[in-house]
């Protein structure tokens, strides 16, 4: 804007926005100028497009402080503005545009730890009682449909009591969570539970806007992998359960139809009854597709 404007003269809407970008125009990082005007651009025409007043500023800064409050090493109360308001997934669809064929990435989530035990082909995730037993199997494959030996797949998935084991002081560090390597046929397997709906963490300011709003907090059932391989771009994934309810109102956007799966019963006597397995349990297969490193960006889907 014009910084002098005559005397008498009154600073528009228009002049404040165009001032404010332009206090950037000497910015030497060209990606950081760009970043910052553009959020001055969108931040202004979202204020002026509601009218936002005075007192609903206010509300929302007070808003903004209780997140910074309640934020904490366990606690990631930005990061869950962000999965509630369809952030996180659009972030995370510009990052990764799916090759063709390739598994679909879908969000992260806090519950995520790094260093989970490495176990072997079909061993149990769960330290104690945690649910229905789930047989989760499949391969791991590139994009011409060969198998990748010794892909990982990093697994972590909630207990029937809803809950991760990080939520839980009380429970083995290790619990519901595992790292498991494919063997040469690119096979892995694994012993889970069946997972359950359960809420994002809602008894912060992010609840208090769903509730405000008519929004639930609830996230359908499903197990999380990061599935990586030398060579593949690494994928950040969940396997979601078909017959769960809320498959059509994520709470964080994050379901894709092409990660939905059958948990199919099976029978107590059932001769591929996994060893340790007492009474009915479910099987789940599911295949992952790895794109190369240098998989030509612009074939996406
Ligand atoms: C999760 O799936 O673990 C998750 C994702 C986003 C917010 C909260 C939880
Ligand atoms: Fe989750």
């Amino acid at each position: 804007m014009d910084q002098a404007a005559p005397t008498g003269s009154r600073t528009t809407p228009e002049q404040l926005t165009a001032a404010a970008a332009a206090s950037f125009d000497a910015c030497a990082d060209e990606r950081l100028r760009t970043l910052v005007q553009a959020l001055v651009r969108h931040l202004h025409g979202f204020a002026a497009e509601v009218g936002l007043t005075q007192e609903e500023w206010a509300h929302a800064i007070r808003i903004l402080t209780e997140t910074g409050h309640i934020t904490d090493e366990h606690r990631q109360e930005f990061i869950l503005w962000s999965d509630s308001l369809g952030l996180s997934m659009l972030v995370d669809a510009l990052a990764h545009p799916a090759p063709a064929g390739a598994t679909e990435s879908t969000v992260l989530g806090p519950f995520y730890v790094p260093g989970a035990p490495l176990r072997e082909y079909g061993a149990n995730l769960a330290a104690e009682p945690a649910g229905d037993p789930a047989w989760v199997h499949g391969r791991v494959l590139d994009l011409a449909g060969k198998p990748i030996p010794d892909a990982e797949l990093d697994v972590w998935q909630n207990g029937d009591d809803r809950l991760y084991a990080v939520q839980r002081a009380e429970a083995a560090e290790d619990h519901l969570r595992g790292r498991f390597r494919t063997g040469p046929d690119g096979r892995y397997a694994f012993l889970a539970v069946r997972p359950v709906p359960y809420t994002i963490p809602d008894d912060g300011p992010v609840g208090r806007m769903l509730d405000a709003t008519g929004r639930h907090p609830w996230r359908p059932a499903h197990i999380h992998m990061i599935v990586r391989a030398p060579g593949y771009r690494t994928v950040a994934t969940h396997i979601f359960d078909g017959d769960s309810e809320y498959l059509d109102s994520d709470a964080v956007f994050a379901v894709k139809r092409s990660l939905v799966r059958r948990f199919v019963r099976r029978p107590a006597d059932d001769p591929e009854r996994p060893a340790g397995v007492e009474g009915e349990w479910y099987a789940v297969e599911s295949d992952f597709v790895l794109a190369e490193d240098d998989t030509d960006l612009r074939k996406v889907s």
